[in-house]
């Protein structure tokens, strides 16, 4: 098995990555919705799901073109079949079965959590399992226990919003645009982040995370008439309240469970303030840290066909009644 073609529907980026021995990138090609989404606020799904139904096919040609493959060189086909939104999924998977019925080749479904902990391999060759991986996006804040190819354990997750959810959330109630993250983070800059001294959820033994308290305490500042920090005091000590938990918690997941190598993946990840923090402290705790790239941590097909290559390569197949699934959650272990 060497060429495979990775292809990703799950929310609002339509991508279709070709990869090579499981490691290398020879394309990916990502489509993103966010402009067509950015005036509601958030993803539309009914809008996500005509988009890609649009965009699949077009992508995955220029997947191929750009790595110079042809189609009877694919050998295998690895596409997000859960979880996610359930139209968008349909789109990528119906498209992933007739590709693979018309070009006789295995197609395997993979868990959109268990790509973005693959991401990580695709940026750093030097990685290997196990580790400790913290995937924080607009949908997921989870902390994830990824001990070989195929164990992979959920050891936290959020109780309630995800920190990309409440980046956004926050953001709005700021004024600021839809995705409001890298808005929030360029107005932190100006800011203080002691300014206010925002609750931080640490749930006390748990892994777990809980950022809606945060969200619902930033608003009731926002609302004071006398407040007396600025906005950019406010995103700044938002930006610290929702980084402190995250670092901590997944420095914690590290020390619990042994590991030596921390991981982080997930839109969330291309927060600059939160990647120098969780940096910093890997290296005073003795761990190494991996981030990848931003193009690699956002929604992409080339992680979901590194996190499908190494069953496509042992001959392993969904067949084509391979199904979508909304909400799937990773086996959970509980770590002391
Ligand atoms: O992984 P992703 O592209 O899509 C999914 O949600 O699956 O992540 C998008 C999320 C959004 O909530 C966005 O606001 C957040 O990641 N995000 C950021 C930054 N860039 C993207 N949050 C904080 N700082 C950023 N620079
Ligand atoms: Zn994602």
């Amino acid at each position: 098995m060497a060429i495979v073609l990775g292809i990703e529907t799950s929310c609002d980026e339509t991508s279709a990555a070709v990869l090579e021995n499981g490691r290398t990138i020879r394309s990916s090609i990502v489509a993103s919705q966010s402009d067509l989404h950015a005036r509601w606020g958030g993803v539309v799904p009914e809008v996500a799901s005509r988009m890609h139904v649009e965009r699949v096919l077009p992508t995955v040609v220029e997947a191929l073109e750009h790595a110079q493959v042809r189609a009877e060189q694919i050998e295998g086909i690895a596409v997000t079949n859960r979880p996610g939104l359930i139209g968008a999924l349909v789109v990528g998977v119906a498209c992933a079965k007739a590709l693979a019925l018309a070009w006789h080749v295995a197609v395997v479904g993979v868990h959109h959590l268990v790509a973005h902990v693959y991401s990580a391999l695709l940026a750093d060759r030097d990685l290997t399992f196990p580790f400790v991986s913290l995937v924080a996006s607009g949908g997921h804040t989870e902390l994830i226990l990824a001990e070989s190819e195929d164990t992979l354990w959920t050891i936290g997750r959020t109780r309630d919003d995800a920190a990309g959810e409440c980046f956004d959330k926050v953001a709005r109630v700021l004024g600021l645009p839809y995705p409001g993250g890298p808005a929030l983070e360029r107005l932190a800059r100006g800011g203080n982040p002691d300014a206010v001294p925002f609750p931080r959820a640490w749930l006390n033994d748990s892994l777990d995370f809980s950022f809606s308290g945060l969200k619902t305490a930033v608003a009731r500042y926002v609302s004071q008439p006398d407040r007396k920090a600025s906005d950019a005091d406010i995103a700044a000590s938002v930006q610290a309240a929702i980084a402190d938990v995250l670092v901590h918690k997944a420095i914690q997941a590290a020390q619990r469970t042994g590991m030596r190598t921390v991981v982080l993946a997930g839109g969330v990840a291309a927060n600059r303030y939160l990647a120098d923090s969780l940096q910093l402290a890997c290296e005073s705790n003795g761990l190494r840290c991996v981030i990848p790239p931003r193009d690699l941590c956002t929604d992409n097909a080339a992680m979901v066909a590194a996190a499908g290559y190494p069953r496509l390569a042992r001959g392993e197949t969904d067949g084509l009644e391979l199904d979508t699934v909304a909400t799937d959650f990773l086996p959970y272990r509980t770590v002391e």
